[in-house]
């Protein structure tokens, strides 16, 4: 059933069948798992719509844990705990105990001691969100750290590809851009990939972390042992031609210190998504990006603004992807993973 029939139905998809208690990664979500976890993002979205609040998470609290720097993560996933009745508190590491030399494991003891029982956390460390799902009774859910995954964001991509493409099956889905920097791209080839897309990764050879291909190929699709289809194509019109979707990655400037890029210039002319570059694309493509953006350096105003932009509508989706992720969580169907 399309997802936007889905929105309109009053009653929430059935539970999906694995259960687990984290989102750390979606890397051994199997294609059932993700479609049934869409299935209810799509519901959600017409709780929105249609203004209502649910019980989900009455009498739960929700602490949204953040070491670095979030407009849509945060602000969404507040959103979403509201909707489901949770109590929601954030917590940044200004302005917390944090700048008094208060350790991660610490903080996540005392919010828990305060009641937390699920922790969303960002932080710049890969493996910070699996440190605390080992300390504490509750959830945890990864909402990007360092350069490792950003569980929520993939799904949430994954919800705006399908809810426009109808499937990502079989489709083309070029990342283009930051790969090496991105904790977006990774997550979105483990979940794009499950779900039968073909993920092609340009950007400029020092940012295509090659190694990570062969790592992505060697582990097929849980559930199904399908292959993943992913390749690199550091050439941008070789790379476009014939995509369904361009998913433009910011160019993380504040981690280009060691001389990856001749100068951002360079790399506009070369890499930044143009409406040139995008007419390369099939027709009808459409462009995401997770945001924020550096318009004029990675993607150029006039496709970031126009008519094939789904960003802003991604944005919007992240609130009822988060909410179906809090409802797993809530409805004991996620128990701790291996991972
Ligand atoms: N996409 C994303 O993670 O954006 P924020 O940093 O604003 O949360």
């Amino acid at each position: 059933m399309a997802l936007d029939t889905l929105e309109t139905l009053a009653a929430p998809p059935l539970p999906a069948t694995t259960r687990r208690r984290h989102l750390l990664d979606v890397d051994d979500w199997t294609p059932d798992e993700l479609h049934a976890l869409l299935m209810d993002a799509a519901h959600m979205r017409g709780v929105l719509a249609q203004s209502e609040r649910l019980d989900t998470l009455r009498g739960r609290v929700l602490v949204n844990l953040f070491y670095e720097n979030s407009t849509r993560t945060r602000v969404s996933f507040e959103l979403a705990g509201k909707r489901l009745g949770a109590d929601v508190t954030n917590v940044t590491a200004s302005g917390s105990s944090v700048e008094k030399g208060e350790s991660l494991r610490d903080t996540v003891r005392t919010l828990q001691a305060l009641g937390a029982q699920i922790v969303v956390v960002r932080h710049s460390r890969a493996g910070a969100a699996d440190l605390i799902a080992r300390e504490i009774a509750g959830a945890v859910v990864n909402a990007g750290d360092g350069w490792h995954a950003h569980p929520t964001q993939a799904l949430l991509d994954a919800f705006t590809l399908e809810r426009h493409l109808g499937s990502v099956a079989g489709r083309r889905v070029v990342i283009l851009g930051d790969i090496l920097h991105s904790r977006v791209a990774r997550s979105n080839v483990w979940a794009l990939t499950a779900l039968g897309a073909e993920v092609v990764l340009c950007g400029p050879p020092t940012l295509l972390p090659l190694a990570a291909v062969e790592m992505y190929t060697s582990r097929a699709v849980p559930g199904t042992g399908t292959p993943r289809r992913v390749a690199v194509e550091p050439r941008v019109e070789r790379a476009l031609a014939g995509a369904d979707a361009v998913m433009v990655l910011r160019l993380q400037r504040e981690r280009q210190q060691a001389g990856l890029l001749p100068s951002p210039r360079e790399y506009t002319a070369r890499y930044g998504l143009s409406p040139e570059h995008l007419r390369l694309a099939r027709p009808g493509a459409v462009v995401l990006h997770p945001g924020p953006m550096n318009e004029g350096v990675e993607i150029d105003a006039a496709v970031a603004h126009g008519a094939a932009s789904l960003i802003e509508e991604q944005v919007t989706n992240g609130v009822a992807v988060r909410m179906a992720v809090l409802a797993l969580l809530a409805a004991g169907r996620m128990v701790e993973s291996e991972s």
